[in-house]
């Protein structure tokens, strides 16, 4: 069983993008479609591009290479944005087939057919082969073309738009979401679902319907959806007064779906007078700490003597950083998984373990796929997401919010500190000192400026180690991850007792190494692997506490040759962590703005990962 959701899961393949498409009997302000785009960002930004139907039944179509603030900027420079229109559809790319161009840049059209699509088409190359064939040409090389070309050649040989999205669907396999629009039947807008999310909005008066990856894509009001189901057909048709989806499956049997109501689709995102949404979100940390703690410790899962935590990135070190506190005060055996090293093995699953799948997005297709094989074989089943509608919290036999509210820079902040301070409540519901966690982390920011100058010392490095033992390990993975992903600087995370058995090769004068080491019971020995990069020339940067100033500076080496020490708060072992996040993660946002990077954007990442 376990071999077939493995294939299962492979023969899912790989899948990311973002769409959003309406179908209204009103007209519709278009620029809404920009607006979207930009909150779908989070799933890729290499390119974009909108369509929809204008009055005489022609399709406007406008593609750009670059993020959505690209787009709208070359339509504004181009003709105004506040178009109205019935119908339209839009598109955010991170590619998988095809390099980023504008050719393959999404919305994808043929004669009037016209389309988004999310996720891979398997079998493309030989339904491209049959089209050539049959004369049809291609200008770019997705797999998502195809499908326009296939729907298009249906439609020429006299098959209804209906009909000839019917039978594409049944010829193409793989994982995808896709919406279609047909400039010769604009009252139909046609979307199907497998794998790959798809949520239909429902306006109050139901005279609009919208389709989209996530509902944040939802303008603001959209309070009803229906979040489709694997191999969902939807046909949404406006009469010219209501719009309506009706919900079939493959058999063309109709199928009901659930109405969600009193959803809450984002609307408008600011950034709150912050330069980026990163640092917005990293402000909102202590705030959060405090608001879930208080919220979430009233559902304990302290029964629960076993816990396999799965996940990926920082979600999975927010649960090697959690593990360590469960052993040892809570009593519980926590073991830690990367999900998509677990899936591929063949992990030994025991009956009286909880399988916790931490996901900020709740659609890490990592994630989902080895939750997916765990509840295929029965095991019990808890989610930690930041969104209750996702695939992984609708999946798993329960969940939890770690209620960190919309996060928009690709790299995690608050989400972190959010999933920690909830496994901490759900699992020790007394044990944290909110008010005065959250106090020291502003006095974090507020320490901003001595921050900023060790910025500027580390951004000459191209080697720097984040430096820990136990908890701090933890969040010397997270550190490295950070300036990874911010910065392109390719740091590297070991727990101090390790350096010696290794890495302290790589120790010479251009090696930055960041150590917590606040007074605590594993103080001395991380000195002492400081002491041991100092005697071979290796700059040191230490964090540690206030009060153990006068005990630091009495270390001769480290003070002269360290590049820097810096202040936290004093604390203990259940808030020192939290100090140490939101110092990781501003010390790589200042790092990878004095390098001039796009922080809320890096290079070659996506917030929600749905590949492989
Ligand atoms: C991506 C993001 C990371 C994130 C990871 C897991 O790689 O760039 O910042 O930690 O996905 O995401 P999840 O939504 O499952 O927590």
């Amino acid at each position: 069983m376990q071999n077939d959701i493995i294939k299962m899961c492979l023969d899912w393949g790989c899948i990311m993008c973002g769409i959003v498409a309406f179908l209204s009997s009103n007209k519709v302000n278009t620029s809404n479609l920009l607006e979207s785009l930009s909150r779908l960002e989070y799933r890729g930004y290499d390119s974009c591009g909108i369509a929809y139907i204008n009055d005489d039944n022609s399709i406007y179509i406008r593609k750009s290479v670059g993020y959505v603030q690209d787009l709208k900027n070359d339509i504004a420079n181009n003709g105004s944005r506040d178009t109205l229109s019935h119908v339209g559809i839009g598109h955010t790319r991170w590619a998988t087939n095809g390099p980023v161009t504008i050719e393959n840049a999404h919305p994808h059209t043929s004669g009037n057919i016209c389309l988004v699509h999310n996720g891979i088409i398997e079998n493309y190359e030989e339904i491209k082969n049959n089209l050539v064939e049959a004369g049809m040409c291609f200008y770019g090389n997705t797999d998502t073309e195809v499908i326009a070309k296939l729907i298009d050649h249906n439609k020429k040989i006299g098959m209804s738009f209906f009909n000839a999205f019917k039978a594409c669907i049944s010829k193409l396999q793989g994982s995808y979401s896709l919406v279609v629009i047909d400039s010769d039947t604009p009252n139909q807008m046609l979307c199907y679902k497998n794998v790959a999310p798809l949520v239909i909005g429902i306006s109050d008066d139901s005279r609009s319907i919208y389709a989209a990856s996530d509902i944040l894509a939802f303008p603001q009001g959209i309070k009803r959806c229906i979040y489709a189901e694997d191999q969902d057909i939807i046909q949404v048709v406006s009469d010219g007064n209501t719009v309506s989806a009706n919900f079939f499956d493959r058999n063309m049997k109709n199928i009901e779906r659930n109405i969600s109501q009193d959803i809450e689709s984002a609307g408008e995102i600011h950034k709150d007078g912050f330069e980026d949404y990163m640092l917005k979100e990293i402000h909102e940390e202590s705030g959060i700490v405090k608001h879930v703690y208080d919220k979430i410790k009233h559902k304990s899962l302290a029964h629960h003597r076993k816990i396999c935590f799965v996940a990926c990135g920082t979600s999975y070190y927010a649960a090697v950083l959690s593990s360590y506190y469960l052993e040892k005060y809570a009593s519980v055996q926590a073991r830690c998984e990367i999900a998509s090293e677990f899936r591929y093995r063949s992990p030994i699953m025991e009956r009286d373990c909880l399988y916790v799948f931490i996901s900020q997005s709740g659609e890490t297709l990592d994630t989902l796929y080895a939750l997916k094989m765990v509840k295929a074989h029965g095991y019990n089943t808890f989610a930690l997401v930041n969104n209750s509608h996702s695939a992984i919290a609708r999946e798993a036999d329960s969940y939890s919010n770690v209620m960190a509210g919309p996060e928009i820079c690709v790299a995690s902040t608050k989400a972190f500190v959010a999933q920690f301070a909830s496994l901490m409540a759900l699992f020790m519901p007394e044990k944290l000192d909110t008010n005065n966690i959250s106090k020291n982390m502003d006095a974090v920011l507020q320490n901003n400026n001595d921050i900023k100058t060790l910025a500027d010392k580390i951004i000459s490095y191209k080697n720097i180690v984040f430096i820990g033992k136990c908890y701090h390990y933890a969040i010397a993975m997270e550190g490295a991850l950070k300036m990874k992903e911010l910065s392109y600087i390719n740091a590297q995370a070991y727990c101090s007792g390790e350096m010696k058995h290794g890495p302290i090769a790589t120790v010479d004068k251009d090696l930055c190494a960041i150590i917590f080491a606040p007074k605590d019971e594993f103080f001395d020995k991380t000195i002492t692997t400081a002491e041991e990069i100092t005697a071979r020339k290796g700059n040191v940067v230490i964090i540690t506490n206030k009060s153990n100033k006068e005990i630091i500076e009495q270390y001769s080496n480290i003070k002269s040759q360290s590049s820097h020490i810096s202040y936290i708060s004093d604390g203990d072992e259940m808030s020192y962590p939290f100090y140490e996040a939101i110092y990781v993660h501003l010390l790589a946002y200042n790092v990878a703005k004095k390098m001039g990077k796009n922080v809320d954007k890096p290079r070659n990442l996506a917030k929600s990962v749905t590949v492989e």
